[in-house]
């Protein structure tokens, strides 16, 4: 079972559902009035952005980027490359950037300069987890869900090798799974 391959949990399936809320209820203050963009990055996001859209009041509407950055293993390549871009227009438009989890900054910091100069309204950072250790690149993001320690953590759409992204709570997977 997967659940053998983690040390432990980090965060349980409540603890997220009940942050996961307090964070659509920010945002809907935050948007009273306007029709947000949520951008998610793909595929890390999708379990998250699926719960934070239902706790949302305003109307929104979505788009998904993909993002390459990883590849199999557990430490960032540093080069970020665009595989599918939007299929929208965002100029004019109130973007909120929709990530998993925001570890060097590497990926958030570009993505943020690429869509900023397509002249957005605004441009906010919403991400589940955040492991400011390992910061690299100066990425400022207004909605944070969790701070967490340096672990290599899955679950709720977090993988490692493509698994563990359907566990609904998040696990700090166990070293011997991928040294
Ligand atoms: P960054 O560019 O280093 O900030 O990397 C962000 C991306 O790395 C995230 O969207 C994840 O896909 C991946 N990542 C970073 N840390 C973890 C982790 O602990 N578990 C799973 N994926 C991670
Ligand atoms: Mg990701």
């Amino acid at each position: 079972m997967m659940k053998d391959d983690l040390d432990r949990i980090l965060l349980t399936e409540e603890e997220i559902q009940n942050r996961v809320r307090e964070m659509g209820r920010e945002i809907s203050r935050d948007y009273a009035g306007k029709n947000p963009l949520f951008v998610g990055v793909l595929k890390g996001c999708f379990v998250f952005m699926a719960d934070l859209m239902r706790s949302v009041e305003v109307p929104a509407s979505v788009d998904f980027m993909v993002v390459s950055s990883y590849g199999k293993g557990v430490k960032t390549s540093g080069a970020v490359a665009i595989i599918k871009d939007l299929s929208q227009d965002i100029e004019g438009r109130d973007v909120v950037i929709v990530e998993d989890i925001l570890d060097t900054g590497v990926t958030l910091s570009y993505l943020t300069r690429y869509l900023q100069n397509r002249r957005p309204a605004s441009l906010t950072i919403a991400t589940l987890l955040d492991k400011p250790e390992r910061r690299r690149a100066d990425v400022d993001a207004r909605y944070v869900g969790f701070t967490v320690p340096d672990y290599f953590v899955v679950g709720y759409g977090l993988d490692y090798a493509e698994k563990y992204r359907n566990l609904p709570y998040i696990g700090i997977l166990k070293p011997s799974v991928y040294s």
